[in-house]
């Protein structure tokens, strides 16, 4: 049984690094397709909570009646954002994914009322300015995913005074990357577009792929979930 475990995990690890080094996005995005149908129970070997940060993050200052509340959730997958903020009370969602094989897993889950095949940070997001009462991005803002160009993106989709809420890793092979994004996101707060709500470090974010980019030997690699609030008065 124990052996059984290990082996799960060491197969989840290793579909996640090919995933992270896939060479461009088609076959990123074909390794997806591939994994669709394991992938709940791949991260969930992994310990993969980003989902549940996220949709507790923005619940924790979301006003208003959350059963009215349009959400867009880029990079989707199979559907555990949606899945996590149903439990919150949130019902309205779109969803956005490059991945055809984790769409099809999403809409069986039968909790999205429109999902769209869209290649991110290549296109503009599908969706008029100003749309959605919050906008989520669990799990793809990363070194070899989705380039931090989609960011502006999702801030224009969002409604003024609605959320952002994003999410990235905090490992060695992705600290270049989270330096951009942190740096785009101040641009963005210092032009008045949008303002920083909630910065949440979690440490055991995820267990690493390989020891050497765990943090401090504990297994572990940490992340970030960011949440923004759309300037109210801003005019897209
Ligand atoms: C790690 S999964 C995260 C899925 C979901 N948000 C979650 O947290 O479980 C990353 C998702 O991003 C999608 N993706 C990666 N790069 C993409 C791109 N350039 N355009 C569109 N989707 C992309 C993949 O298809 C995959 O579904």
């Amino acid at each position: 049984m124990a052996a059984c475990r290990s082996q799960s995990l060491v197969q989840a690890q290793r579909r996640i690094s090919e995933v992270r080094n896939g060479t461009d996005t088609e076959q990123q995005l074909r390794l997806y397709d591939g994994w669709a149908a394991e992938y709940e129970q791949d991260v969930t070997i992994l310990l993969y909570q980003a989902p549940k940060l996220a949709a507790s993050c923005l619940a924790s200052v979301f006003q208003g009646p959350r059963a009215d509340a349009l959400v867009l959730d880029v990079a989707c997958g199979t559907g555990l954002v949606a899945q996590e903020l149903q439990a919150k009370g949130f019902c309205r969602f779109h969803g956005l994914d490059g991945s055809r094989g984790m769409l099809d897993h999403a809409c069986r889950k039968g909790l999205y009322q429109e999902l769209k095949q869209c290649m991110l940070g290549q296109e503009a997001l599908p969706a008029s300015s100003g749309f959605y009462n919050a906008v989520l991005m669990v799990g793809a803002l990363s070194e070899g995913h989705v380039p931090t160009s989609v960011i502006p993106e999702l801030l224009r989709v969002t409604k003024p005074g609605g959320f952002v809420c994003m999410t990235t890793r905090d490992d060695q092979s992705n600290l270049k990357y989270k330096r951009r994004m942190q740096k785009l996101l101040d641009d963005l707060e210092r032009r008045g577009l949008w303002e920083k709500i909630r910065v949440q470090e979690v440490e055991q974010w995820e267990r690493a792929t390989a020891e050497q980019e765990a943090t401090g030997g504990s297994g572990y690699i940490s992340g970030v979930v960011y949440l923004y609030q759309k300037t109210p008065s801003v005019g897209f």
